[in-house]
C-alpha cells in the first residue's frame, strides 16, 4: 500500500526534531503523571471501588461494557445518581457525564454557542477547548492569557460594535494545565457580569486540589453562582477517567439533546462509574492527602529558592514548570535528569509557544521531601550547565 502521504508528514516531524512517540512505564520517580494525590494507586481506593461494584452486583468486572450510548442502553440509575450526587459536591444545581475532559470541552463548547454567538477565551487554553471552539459554528477571540482588561477591552468592543451579537461566552481554566497558574476568576466573572457574557470554567487541574475537599476554585472563591457551567475531569487529581459538565438542569437537557459527542458514543462502562464513585467517596472521607500536597507546594517552592534556581514559572498549584527555551536544549535537559532516576517530560513547541519550551514539574502527595530535595539538586545541576545565554531568553 503506498502511504507516501503520511510518511511525508512523519519525516518532516522527525527532521524538526518534534516526532512523538509512546513509551511505556518506567521506573523513575514520577514527577510527571496528573496523579496529584496518588488516588490512581490508592490502595484505600481499591477498597471503596470493590464496595461501589459489590452495589451495582458487578464483581465481575470483565465484559461489563455499557451495550450502548447513554441515550440508548448505555444509561442506567446509577449513572444519573452519581451525577447528582457530583453535582451536590461541587454545589452546582445539575451534572452530565462525559466519557473524557476532552469530549466535555468539545461537546460543551461546540453545543453551546450558536452562529451568531462569540466565544472569548484565553489564548491558553487546553487544546481541547481550541478544538471546541473550531467544531462550534460561533466567532471565536483569543484573548491575551490571564489578561483581564484584553477581555474587557474585546467585550465592551463587542457590546457596542454589534448589539445584536447573541450570546458571548467567555473561557478559563482555574489552573492552567502548562503554567499552573490561576485564571483571576473574581475580576473575570464580574466582567462576566456587567457585559453579560456567560463564564465557563475549566477545573481540570483544580479538581480535588482546591476548595476544603477539593471541589475546585470555583466553590473555594464562592462563585458558583456566577458560572455558566464548569467542567470536572476524573483523570487527574481523581486518577480514575471521565469528567463532567456542571451547570443547570436546563443546560444539562441542552446537553442530552445538542451535543454530539455525548449523543453518538457508547457511554462509559459502569465499572468505570463505579470507579468515579468511589474517588469522590475518598474525596469525602478524608482531605489528607489534600493537605499533604499544598505542604508539598509550598516546600517545593521555597527549596527552588533555597537552590537557587532560577527560571520556574509562579505557581501555586501542583504544576511547576521550568523555562528552557529550545527544543533541542529542553529535550536533552529532561534527559539528564531522567538518567538521575526522575520522571520529567519536555513539553515542546508547538504545544506550548515558541520560547516558552518547558520542563514540567508534576508534585504528588506521595513525593517524599527527600524526592523533592533529589530532584531540585539534580535540576539544579543541569541548569547550571546550560549556557547563560538560554535561560536569559526565559
Ligand atoms: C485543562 C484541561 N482540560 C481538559 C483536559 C482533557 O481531559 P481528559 O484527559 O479527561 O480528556 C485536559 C487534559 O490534559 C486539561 O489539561
Amino acid at each position: 500500500m503506498n502511504e507516501e502521504f503520511l510518511s511525508k508528514r512523519l519525516s518532516a516531524r522527525t527532521e524538526q526534531g518534534l516526532l512523538r512517540k509512546l513509551s511505556s512505564e518506567n521506573n523513575r520517580i514520577d514527577f510527571s503523571s496528573n496523579d496529584y494525590l496518588g488516588f490512581a494507586r490508592s490502595l484505600e481506593l481499591k477498597e471503596l471501588l470493590a464496595a461501589e461494584l459489590e452495589i451495582l452486583n458487578l464483581k465481575q468486572v470483565t465484559g461489563s461494557g455499557s451495550g450502548g450510548s447513554r441515550l440508548l442502553t448505555g444509561n442506567s440509575k446509577y449513572a444519573e445518581e452519581l451525577e447528582k450526587f457530583i453535582a451536590d459536591f461541587h454545589r452546582a444545581e445539575a451534572g452530565l457525564i462525559f466519557n473524557s475532559g476532552y469530549t466535555a470541552n468539545t461537546g460543551l463548547l461546540s453545543s453551546v454557542a450558536q452562529k451568531a454567538d462569540m466565544i472569548l477565551y484565553d489564548e491558553l487554553s487546553h487544546a481541547s477547548v481550541y478544538d471546541g471552539v473550531r467544531l462550534s459554528k460561533a466567532d471565536s477571540f483569543p484573548f491575551r492569557h490571564n489578561d483581564a482588561s484584553h477581555l474587557e477591552d474585546r467585550l465592551k468592543f463587542l457590546r457596542s460594535a454589534n448589539p445584536s451579537q447573541q450570546e458571548i461566552f467567555v473561557v478559563v481554566e482555574s489552573v492552567y494545565s502548562m503554567d499552573g497558574d490561576f485564571a483571576p476568576l473574581i475580576e473575570i466573572a464580574s466582567l462576566c457580569e456587567d457585559y453579560k457574557a456567560k463564564l465557563i470554567v475549566d477545573e481540570a487541574h483544580a479538581t480535588g486540589i482546591f476548595g476544603e475537599r477539593g471541589e475546585g476554585k470555583v466553590v473555594e472563591i464562592g462563585l458558583e453562582k456566577q458560572v455558566f457551567a464548569r467542567v470536572h475531569t476524573f483523570g487527574k487529581a481523581l486518577g480514575c477517567h471521565g469528567a463532567i459538565v456542571l451547570g443547570s438542569e436546563e443546560l444539562r437537557n441542552y446537553l442530552i439533546n445538542f451535543s454530539r459527542p455525548f449523543i453518538y458514543t457508547t457511554a462509559l462502562p459502569p465499572a468505570v462509574f463505579a470507579a468515579i464513585k468511589a474517588t469522590y467517596n475518598l474525596l469525602n472521607s478524608s482531605n489528607n492527602n489534600i493537605l499533604i500536597i499544598r505542604k508539598l507546594i509550598s516546600l517545593f517552592k521555597f527549596k527552588i529558592e533555597e537552590f537557587k534556581i532560577s527560571g520556574f514559572l509562579k505557581s501555586a498549584s501542583p504544576i511547576q514548570s521550568l523555562l528552557i527555551p529550545g527544543n533541542d536544549k529542553v529535550k536533552e535537559t529532561a534527559s539528564l535528569i531522567q538518567k538521575d532516576g526522575f520522571d520529567v517530560r519536555p513539553i515542546l513547541s508547538p504545544t506550548v509557544p515558541k520560547g516558552k519550551e518547558r520542563i514540567r514539574v508534576c508534585l504528588h502527595a506521595f513525593n517524599t521531601e527527600e524526592e523533592i530535595s533529589a530532584l531540585l539538586s539534580s535540576v539544579k545541576k543541569q541548569v547550571s550547565a546550560l549556557p547563560e545565554i538560554v535561560l536569559a531568553s526565559s
